[in-house]
């Protein structure tokens, strides 16, 4: 049986340890923090090429690729962890509120038809805008529970609190209580992953603040944006919204201004909102590496295989690089 240690259970560590113990690799699973709660956690769950992807590149196929896996992705994980998920093809509406603005939109809805992504002109409280009926939302907190108790269910060792300081070219994996060794490893550490193994392409941490409301379900069907603003709301009621791209290194601490300055760009589009101060404030650090692409490839000449730099779409991407992963290394 191939031993595998991944260092870093979040979405997209968890979802390749699954697909990876389903065709029966032996997985233990690092993670420095408790699973889950760094990107994954802070993420919105915007499954929405719509309003990524204004030009087709290879980024844009694999989002639409792994949108397209999300309902079985979904169905699958409900059904073997026994969890419920929060998952609804919900559209998603770009509003344009100046003239410069339903322009842009329009050009890049063109240019979005001939690779793939479908929208409609409509309106929204009397401005011009873009309906994408193809984007969903997904909760990704209860993605992960869902990946975590399905890994557990198989026997995964998942190793919380526990810090991979570095993974030798063998697969071992090196913690500060020990040495896990194996036949591969999987360094899938998001902001972290240049850190935790020497020789891989530098992450640059972009923080992103975000919020919520408590507010009564039904408030907002879709995914509503306009700019950097974007807000979805969950089954639960809570209303999502964010958010800021900010290259601060790994500072936790919130910025009141960043919250401040979404609150108004929410209130602004949604304006029940009415610039009320949120019941939840929190931030996250996307994996950001240089070109469009996420590093889902064997390291050459070692048993080591990588799985970052997803950005700002690793909740999107997650089933679809699992998949890839699992093809490689399984
Ligand atoms: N996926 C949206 C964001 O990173 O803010």
């Amino acid at each position: 049986m191939e031993r595998i240690n991944i260092a870093g259970a979040g979405i997209i560590g968890l979802a390749c340890a699954w697909r990876l113990v389903q065709r029966g690799a032996a997985i233990t699973i690092f993670d420095a923090r408790e699973a889950a709660r760094e990107a994954s956690w802070a993420g919105a769950g915007m499954l929405a090429p719509g309003g990524e992807f204004s030009e087709p590149s290879e980024l844009a196929r694999l989002a639409m690729a792994s949108l397209s896996l999300y309902p079985d992705f979904v169905s699958e994980l409900q059904e073997e962890s026994g969890l419920p998920i929060d998952f609804r093809r919900s559209g998603a509406v770009e509003v344009a509120f100046t003239e410069a603005e339903a322009e842009a939109l329009e050009r890049r809805a063109e240019s979005q038809d001939g690779f793939g992504i479908s929208s409609e002109s409509c309106t929204y409280n009397g401005h011009p805008a873009r309906c994408y009926p193809e984007d969903a939302v997904v909760d990704p907190r209860q993605v992960t529970r869902a990946l975590l108790a399905a890994c557990r269910g198989r026997g995964v060792d998942v190793r919380e609190h526990e810090p991979v300081i570095d993974v030798r070219q063998d697969g071992t994996a090196i913690t500060m209580r020990g040495e896990y060794g194996a036949d591969s490893a999987l360094v899938a550490g998001g902001a972290w992953s240049s850190e935790i193994c020497d020789g891989l392409p530098e992450v640059i941490p972009v923080r992103g603040h975000l919020v919520s409301w408590n507010l009564e379900p039904g408030v907002l069907g879709s995914i509503l944006r306009r700019g950097s603003t974007y807000m979805l709301q969950r089954g639960s009621g809570a209303l999502v919204a964010g958010t800021t791209k900010e290259r601060v290194g790994f500072v936790r601490s919130l910025d009141e201004n960043a919250v401040a300055d979404i609150v108004q760009r929410a209130s602004e589009l949604l304006p029940v909102l009415g610039g009320k101060a949120p019941d939840a404030r929190w931030n996250g650090f996307r994996p950001f590496i240089e070109g469009d692409l996420p590093l889902v490839a064997p390291v050459a000449n070692t048993r080591i295989w990588t799985a970052f730099g997803h950005y700002r779409n690793g909740i999107l991407l997650a089933p679809e690089t699992a998949t890839r992963i699992a093809a490689m290394l399984g």
